[in-house]
């Protein structure tokens, strides 16, 4: 079993714990305490045995969608563990994609002021990203993920049989956010070198599918290293959200409904790898290189066919928007990226697909 450490200089733990057929052991992971189980109807479904270790009352089951990671649903929840009289000693476990994972972080951060979490993620996008490293929260109308906290899980437990049962696009979904590790794997400070950019260059879907459990691999360790420097997102954690003021605009724009998360953030890197190309940051062959990547993994299906005007208004709002001025990642080098903040609206604007 691969085992990987976040320790903080704040001595802030999170142990992330990666291995086929995990769960069916998940015993091993837990103690005498009483647990609270949150998860949605479609996995509600799909693993009831699983959920059937747990006491009914404890299990607390959410609508499926991006649309539902919203207040109501976070109240809904918060409900349902004070109901059950939720302890401070107890512990919460979020079984599901993304969007569990952020809700569910966030009621256990702030439920009687923080009671323990586990996650255990059932995506290829949360295995490889959205269950690593605390940041939790749900969407408004004002945006994504505008209300939330950082809260690092106790444990991570990625078992890969899940993906058994994701389909084809949530599946791409997942390749959108590993795509982008590739792309900042230098800038990463890792003391391992995956080369993820060589490898994903050399495979093809089934390949990748093959060596998923290395790729997550890397991908955790990536963004586990980029946490512990920078928990708090003061300056070296902005490199993983390559793509995403992007991302976060054409999400927003479709109310959460045409756009999943991995194909905004595809979007996303190939509109920011336009900008470099246009501003003279990175050359031809780059430039191509990464738009093969991301077609030869069918990441970019849908057009997009939201105003110029209204897609760069909301990236002005993003919340990484400093001094009124968009700070945006490029690449700027293969598997580096940089982060520029005097780069002209026009410019933006010609870098939209
Ligand atoms: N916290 C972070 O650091 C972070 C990072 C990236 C993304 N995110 C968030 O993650 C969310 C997207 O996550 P997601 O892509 O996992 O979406 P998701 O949670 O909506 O899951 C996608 C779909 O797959 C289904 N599903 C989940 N696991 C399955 C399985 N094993 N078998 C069959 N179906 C399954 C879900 O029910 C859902 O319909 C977004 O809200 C995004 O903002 C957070
Ligand atoms: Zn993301």
């Amino acid at each position: 079993m691969e085992k990987i450490l976040i320790s903080t200089n704040e001595n802030l733990k999170s142990e992330i714990y990666i291995q086929k057929g995990l769960i069916g052991s998940i015993e091993d992971f837990l103690d005498e305490r009483k647990y609270f189980l949150i998860t949605n109807t479609t996995l509600a479904k799909i693993y009831s045995k699983f959920i059937k270790k747990f006491d009914k009352r404890r299990v607390i089951i959410i609508k499926d969608g991006e649309k539902y990671k919203n207040i109501k649903t976070y109240t809904q929840i918060l409900n349902q563990l004070l109901k059950e009289k939720i302890e401070r000693k107890d512990c919460i476990i979020a079984l599901g994609g993304g969007v569990v994972g952020d809700l569910a972080g966030f009621c256990s951060n702030s439920i009687l002021r923080g009671v323990e979490l586990i996650q255990i993620p059932t995506t290829l996008l949360a295995m490889c990203d959205s269950s690593i490293g605390g940041k939790t929260g749900f969407n408004c109308k004002y945006g994504k993920n505008l209300i939330g906290s950082f809260y690092l899980a106790s444990k991570v437990l990625i078992d890969t049989d899940f993906l058994n049962t994701l389909n084809d696009y949530e599946y791409r979904c997942g390749l959108g956010e590993i795509v982008k590790y590739a792309l900042i794997e230098k800038s990463c400070k890792n003391d391992v070198d995956y080369n993820l950019l060589n490898l994903l260059s050399k495979y093809q879907t089934q390949d990748a599918k093959n060596e998923m459990e290395y790729i997550i691999k890397a991908c955790v360790h990536l963004k586990a290293r980029v946490v512990e420097l920078d928990r708090l997102e003061g300056g070296l954690r902005k490199i993983l959200n390559f793509g995403h003021t992007y991302a976060h605009a054409i999400e927003t724009l479709s109310n959460y409904k045409k756009f999943s998360h991995g194909e905004a953030v595809a979007y996303g890197i190939k509109c920011a790898s336009k900008l470099s190309y246009n501003l003279g940051i990175i050359d031809r062959d780059y430039y191509n290189r990464i738009d093969y990547l991301l077609s030869k993994f069918q990441l970019i299906q849908k057009e997009v066919k939201y105003k110029s005007k209204d897609i760069i208004e909301i990236m002005k709002q993003d919340k990484k928007v400093e001094n009124q001025k968009i700070n945006l990642l490029v690449p700027t080098a293969p598997a580096v990226v940089g982060l520029f903040d005097n780069i002209d609206l026009p410019s933006i604007e010609a870098s939209l697909l």
